[in-house]
């Protein structure tokens, strides 16, 4: 389905200097798409420019906010698909600093899709939303049709933006596709950004060889993707005609916390350390979660297809000549112009 198809086509990321952003801008510059990347950098987020090192000579970077039209709009050729992929991902974060996360997740997208609107009117929009907006599962697998429910700032705000995407499509501005994430993994995660995800954590601490912590109990189950698969489904999406609007993207298998603090201590030879959840870790804590991809399935053909004992070693892997990630130190190397 993918093969050939983004050859020459005009491509917009934002994000793309982020973790699954860099992933995305690499295929797609393989595939020979002209890629287009928008991303400010923010900071406590996982961009970093070193990211798209391998592909800079071949794509376009623009070091600006999504929300500043002005400094990217004019200069862009319209884009035949948008992957939307700016944002904060942490769900912590988002309740000790609720109005950034709102600036960066609703405030940010609603200005972009305008901007979009009016620039790209009826465009492909592909959206990088988050399993978190179902909150507690009521039932497991959890379909897209499950309540929305989200247990902190950063699920409400997610939600608010995947739903002004559905909008601007509803009213035949924008031709929007919105893809709710389970927790991802693999190479180029900012391992050293706080609070990205308790699978940013093993993998950080399995690179330096410190002990993977098991929260609590260990028996929540986690339906782990790799991100490579995640850039599949993004693909698909992007070229998908007369499907849903919403799939859930989930893992090959549901795992419990506990057995994938096991993988991951046994790839970085770690050891395993089994704490409480405090407060306000337990407060915005989902339980189990597994996704039903079912529809995705149908509709787009996707599958994933790493399983997390083998895509976490090899992420794991990808990092060993790469330890400056833990610390940014190299982010100087390309220096695109600032807007
Ligand atoms: N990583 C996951 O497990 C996961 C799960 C569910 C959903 N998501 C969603 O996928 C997207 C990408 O996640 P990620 O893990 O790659 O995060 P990331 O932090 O690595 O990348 C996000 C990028 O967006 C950029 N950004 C944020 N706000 C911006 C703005 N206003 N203008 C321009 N750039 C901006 C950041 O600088 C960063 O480079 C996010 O929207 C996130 O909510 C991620």
């Amino acid at each position: 389905m993918i093969d050939g198809e983004y050859q020459n086509k005009t491509v917009l990321v934002t994000g793309g200097l982020g973790f699954i952003g860099s992933n995305l801008v690499i295929r797609l510059a393989a595939l020979g798409a002209r890629v287009t990347v928008i991303d400010s950098l923010v900071e406590g987020c996982g961009g970093n420019i070193d990211n798209l090192r391998t592909v800079q000579e071949s794509i376009r970077i623009k070091v600006a906010d999504i929300r500043d039209a002005g400094c990217y709009a004019a200069e862009l050729e319209r884009p035949d698909i948008i992957f939307n992929l700016a944002g904060e991902v942490s769900h912590s974060a988002s309740m000790s600093a609720p109005l950034r996360d709102l600036e960066l997740n609703a405030l940010a997208q609603l200005a972009f899709l305008t901007t979009c609107a009016d620039c790209f009117s009826g465009a492909r929009i592909v959206y990088a939303s988050t399993r978190q907006v179902y909150g507690v599962s009521r039932v497991l697998p959890v379909a897209e049709d499950h309540p929305i429910q989200p247990v902190d700032f950063n699920g409400v705000h997610k939600f608010a933006a995947s739903a002004y995407h559905l909008l601007f499509s509803n009213i035949g501005r924008l031709d929007a596709i919105v893809l709710r994430l389970t927790n991802v993994y693999g190479p180029r995660m900012a391992l050293n950004a706080k609070a990205q995800g308790f699978l940013s954590v093993y993998l950080r601490n399995a690179v330096a060889g410190k002990p993977i912590e098991i929260y609590g109990g260990g028996k929540q189950l986690r339906d782990p993707v790799h991100v490579s698969d995640v850039v599949d489904a993004f693909l698909r999406a992007g070229l998908a005609a007369g499907t849903s609007r919403v799939f859930n993207v989930g893992g090959p298998e549901a795992l419990e916390v506990r057995q994938i603090a096991k993988i991951a201590a046994a790839a970085g030879n770690c050891e395993i350390v089994w704490r409480e959840f405090d407060r306000a870790e337990k407060a915005i804590d989902i339980g189990s979660y597994r996704a039903n991809a079912g529809r995705i399935a149908r509709e787009l053909k996707w599958q994933p297809r790493i399983r997390f004992a083998e895509g976490f070693p090899s992420a794991l892997r990808s990092y060993e000549h790469e330890l400056e990630f833990l610390t940014g130190t190299t982010a100087a190397a390309i220096a695109p112009a600032a807007c």
